[in-house]
């Protein structure tokens, strides 16, 4: 989702920023950065980091990362349908709307209901994971597809809403969009026709905003401040909202990142309320949805604790549809777009999160218990206890990422903070505090374990201006956004001092005015703007979704990005979404050979309705709306993508 409208209150905005170091100007060789990490490193324990290059560069190991992308790069264009490479094609997955259960309805796009709404695929898919099973006897492969579905865009989604808005929003108009919202668990199979649903599959759940009993654990489980009327304890919530993009751990856990819960808010706070601060800092109530009309917990007059139980990382078991999902306090509260994890070398987990707001922040977590290959249940508790880190990005070329401890430097009665609750509830806050560096949107974050890198997608963030620079974020009027590469040090993704360059600033390059710094291999197909999400493939390399491309004048799309060597900073055009659509949760099978992709919102736009949509994509029905839609895109013939 695109947050253009949002709005932020980050204090720190107001002043004062760091100027521009010459390090973000510096386009060090992949060689020689890694020269200069590995001396740096071994004096960052009397704290004083140097460029100086104490090893030999023939003893710095080659990096394992694959070569160029074999494809043949697709043109830009915006038209009402997608595009794939030649040799190339794409499977339709799953629709929203379509059956998951055998008792399923068939989708009815005029008669929608919240009873049928439950038992399908639910509306604007972002992130996807896929939990390999086992291959059938007849050597069919399958898996689940972990599904978050963000947001509703209502005018687009229901018949006869867009005249009399808002007042058309009635109690079952609402309750369609509550079970349109959350999350489903898919089997799927790779049929003689591609990727296909397993309709009735046992594992196949839905998990909505109002009906999917979720349980809170970590600090701020039972906490005063996420008590309401109907969860007297502060231990149990209804359901899950604005799932964005999320994760997948190594113990095959779904983790759902709730992000711009602030939008599903309605109401005011009287004056002096001891929640002001925390509901202002994180946008609530926003008001985009009616459902606060209707329902009194999301009417923050009536239920003002209500929005701090949202605004988590949730933990799903996709292989147990009887699971109760859990909000993992611990993970901090604050829009999160996605919650990554890898296994440190120390064993420990690290989940690496960003915070999608204008000005706002870069997180990681570390378990405080250590993964155990053989004890699956035992990793199920992992993210219920750890530290949580918040970046600031140093002109010197190192990240200081700093622990969020309640009673530990600022984070103190004091300042307003009397637990570790109140420092995960106003985890914002806490950032503020300590210095944390406001990036430009962070968007998704993706570590990749054999070199100890983590990929960070910054979208954009056209109200930067020129005092408002930082070293990580050195654009004003960065409308395009940029990646920022992080190495951890010998791969201990634990560490709390880790060095970072920006891969590349996005837009068009020929435009002097915008900055764009890709490699001059290049193509004029190759190049874009707004980064939103990124999958790693199979050999390593870096895929990058956009969300805002349009703004080029180009639909969003996939770009295959190399990282390493002569070709570091260049893009190539890979897939391409119909107009109106943002492009989510790109995911490659183990194999390589399927990549999944999660085309969002297709047919919105300044003034699409359910009526007049910018493209009935995928159906191309006059009637049929446009349908938020899961894709495959598989080489004909087989064989990895892009190699
Ligand atoms: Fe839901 Fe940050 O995109
Ligand atoms: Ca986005
Ligand atoms: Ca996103
Ligand atoms: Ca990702």
């Amino acid at each position: 989702m695109d947050h253009s409208e949002n709005t932020t209150s980050n204090p720190r905005i107001a002043n004062g920023a760091r100027t521009i170091g010459d390090i973000v100007e510096a386009r060090l060789s992949r060689r020689g950065f890694l020269a200069g990490m590995a001396a740096t490193t071994g004096l960052m324990a009397t704290g004083c980091a140097t460029s100086d290059t104490s090893i030999p560069l023939s003893e710095i190991p080659e990096s394992p990362q694959a070569a160029a992308f074999n494809f043949e790069e697709i043109t830009r264009g915006m038209d009402e349908t997608h595009h794939v490479p030649s040799g190339y094609t794409t499977d339709q997955v799953i629709r929203w709307g379509d059956p998951l259960f055998d008792d399923s309805p068939e989708f009815d796009p005029m008669n929608q209901s919240e009873a049928a709404q439950l038992r399908q695929f639910g509306y604007n898919n972002d992130y996807l994971g896929f939990v390999a099973l086992p291959t059938r006897d007849d050597g069919v492969q399958r898996g689940l597809l972990c599904v978050n579905h963000e947001y509703v865009s209502s005018l687009l989604m229901q018949p006869g809403i867009a005249a009399t808005y808002p007042a058309s929003m009635t109690k079952e108009a609402c309750l369609t969009e509550m079970a349109a919202h959350g999350g489903s668990v898919v089997e799927v199979e790779l049929t003689d026709d591609g990727w296909k649903p397993v309709v009735g599959s046992s594992y196949n759940r839905r998990i909505t905003a109002h009906t999917t009993p979720m349980k809170m654990t970590g600090p701020a489980a039972g906490h005063d401040r996420v008590k309401t009327t109907e969860d007297p304890s502060g231990l149990l919530v209804a359901g899950t909202m604005n799932n964005c993009a999320g994760g997948t751990t190594p113990w095959g856990t779904w983790l759902m990142a709730e992000e711009n819960i602030n939008g599903n808010f309605l109401g005011t706070l009287e004056e002096g309320h001891p929640e002001a601060e925390n509901h202002k800092r994180f946008g609530v109530a926003g008001g985009w949805y009616q459902w606060g009309r209707h329902f009194s917990r999301y009417d923050i007059s009536k239920e003002p604790n209500e929005p701090n139980r949202f605004g988590w990382v949730v933990e799903v078991d996709p292989m147990d549809p009887t699971s109760t999902p859990k909000k993992r306090t611990a993970l901090g509260r604050f829009k999160h777009e996605g919650a990554e994890s890898v296994i440190a070398p120390n064993g420990h987990v690290v989940v690496y999160m960003g915070d999608d707001q204008r000005f706002d922040y870069l997180y990681k977590f570390v378990s405080k218990n250590k993964f155990d290959p053989d004890n699956r249940e035992a990793n199920k508790d992992l993210l219920e206890d750890g530290t949580l880190y918040v970046a600031r990005f140093d002109e010197d070329g190192w990240v200081e990422w700093m622990p969020l401890v309640y009673g530990e430097g600022e984070l103190t009665p004091e300042n307003g903070f009397n637990s570790q609750a109140d420092v995960l509830i106003g985890a914002r806050l806490a950032g503020d505090l300590l210095g944390a560096t406001p990036m430009d949107r962070p968007e998704d974050v993706e570590p990749h374990s054999e070199p100890g890198t983590v990929w960070v997608m910054l979208t954009n963030n056209s109200r930067r201006t020129e005092d408002e620079l930082n070293p990580a974020n050195p654009r004003a009027n960065n409308k395009f956004g940029h990646i920022i590469q992080i190495t951890e040090p010998d791969r201990d993704f634990t560490a709390t001092q880790s060095r970072w360059e920006i891969l590349v600033r996005c837009g068009d390059p020929s435009v002097a005015e915008v900055g764009a710094t890709w490699n001059p291999l290049t193509s004029d197909d190759g190049w874009f703007g707004s980064p939103d999400n990124c999958a790693v493939d199979p050999s390593g390399r870096l895929w990058v979704a956009t969300d805002g491309n349009e703004a080029t004048g180009a639909s969003d799309g996939i770009w295959a990005m190399e990282t390493e060597g002569e070709r570091r900073g260049t893009s190539k055009a890979f897939f391409r979404a119909p107009i109106g659509a943002e492009v989510c949760g790109p995911r490659f099978t183990e194999d390589g050979e399927s990549l999944f992709v999660s085309v969002q919102h297709p047919g919105d736009g300044d003034g699409a309705t359910f009526e007049s949509p910018t493209t009935r994509w995928p159906d191309f029905n006059e009637g049929t709306p446009p349908r938020p839609t899961v894709i495959a895109i598989r080489k004909i013939g087989g064989g990895p993508i892009g190699v």
